[in-house]
């Protein structure tokens, strides 16, 4: 996987001697990346959206026609959610103020270390704070392929979009890309290669989401099996902060690897919704894919087991795979072979065309009970 780490910084000062000393403190390191002085305020606004800096610093005394203030105010006309940090001078302070665009301040004199932390504080700040309050983002695991995780995310992401909540299903099965096989959709169907490396806007994603018949925004993977090699975890963690910032619901279609890239996605959502079935391959792994879990700190309220084709048990006793998970699985979706497949087949959700089949009501009451009620159904009850 390419590493793609990089902060990009804009710096906006028109005094050289200032622009001078910051690339010197940030000469010696590799975190952040200066990508450009630019002098001009004016100019600045409009080569912002060319240029996609992932933070800015501007100078609070710049000179010129356009005012510092000025700017701050026209980068959040243009709808950016870009960090921007003032840098000021203690006669003339300056109060963080993310409401009005003003995400962070640096008060000269400032070292290199004041700079490199305020810069990644403000970018994580926004990254993390994007969208968090409102939307709920799940990653449909498991310990094992072939028990039914594509099929699950892709009904529960529509059944969550009946229920109210705008939803984003992302195919996070980078290699295989597990969604295009399912949906049939054209090769040149864009993926999630098609975004911008530097830095996703909203207008890109908007062209590159597969609107689905079935209502939801589809994120596909790549094409081919050996482009997953350039999908970076940095690119996966932007779009995910976006997508969040769009969406009531963000439904990942994981791959069963723990490989850096799934660690990032299950590092970020707030349920890993484990898939598990009835053998014992299943349940070795599940144990010890929970020892994992414990020893990355996660809680154990992060996961939720849902049992696939619950009333296929194959010999194996309810309570023995209780014992394995320890504890009741949350959720339990029956077994409905005609209905499942025959939908797969076509490449369309169980949800919608068998909306009556026990199955289908299963992945209802598991969305429900995931979800809470969508707001297009409740207007302000969340
Ligand atoms: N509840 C179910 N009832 C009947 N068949 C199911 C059910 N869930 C999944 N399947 C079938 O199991 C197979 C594997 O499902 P899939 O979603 O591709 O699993 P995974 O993504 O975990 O590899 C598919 O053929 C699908 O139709
Ligand atoms: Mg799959």
């Amino acid at each position: 996987m390419a590493a793609s780490d990089q902060i990009r910084l804009l710096f906006i000062e028109d005094v050289p001697q200032v622009a001078q000393y910051v690339r010197g403190l940030l000469a010696s390191q590799t975190q952040i990346k200066l990508i450009d002085v630019i002098s001009d305020g004016g100019k600045a606004v409009l080569q912002v959206p060319e240029i996609r800096p992932d933070v800015i610093i501007i100078d609070a005394l710049l000179q010129g026609r356009v005012k510092a203030d000025q700017v701050v105010s026209r980068l959040r006309e243009i709808g950016g959610t870009i960090p921007v940090i003032m840098l000021t001078v203690p006669q003339q302070p300056v109060e963080p103020d993310p409401e009005h665009g003003i995400h962070g301040v640096l008060s000269m004199p400032f070292s290199g270390y004041d700079i490199i932390t305020r810069v990644n504080q403000v970018v994580k700040d926004q990254e993390a704070g994007a969208g968090s309050a409102r939307s709920h983002a799940v990653a449909v695991f498991a310990p094992k392929g072939g028990v039914g995780r594509t099929t699950i995310a892709f009904n529960l992401s529509v059944a969550a979009a009946r229920q109210g909540h705008r939803t984003v299903l992302v195919d996070g099965s980078i290699q295989f890309a597990d969604l295009r096989a399912l949906l049939r959709v054209p090769a040149d169907a864009p993926s999630i290669l098609d975004l911008p490396t530097d830095r996703v806007v909203e207008s890109d994603l908007a062209e590159v989401l597969w609107r689905d018949p079935s209502g939801i925004d589809i994120l596909l993977a790549p094409p081919r099996i050996e482009m997953a090699e350039m999908v970076t975890t940095r690119d996966v963690e932007k779009v995910l902060s976006l997508l969040r910032r769009l969406y009531d619901a963000v439904i990942i279609d994981m791959s069963v690897a723990l490989d850096e890239l799934n660690l990032v996605l299950l590092d970020r959502v707030e349920t890993i919704l484990e898939i598990v079935t009835y053998d014992s391959t299943t349940i070795h792994n599940t144990i010890a894919l929970a020892d994992t879990f414990r020893a990355i700190g996660y809680p154990a309220s992060k996961v939720q087991y849902l049992v696939n084709r619950a009333d296929a048990n194959g010999g194996i006793a309810p309570a023995d795979l209780e014992k394995a998970l320890g504890r009741v699985p949350e959720h339990v979706v029956r077994s409905e072979g005609a209905v499942v497949v025959a939908a797969n087949n076509q490449g369309v959700p169980f949800v919608l065309s068998d909306p009556g089949a026990g199955v289908s009501g299963d992945i209802d009451r598991v969305a429900a009970s995931l979800l809470g009620v969508g707001r297009a159904v409740a207007v302000g009850a969340r």
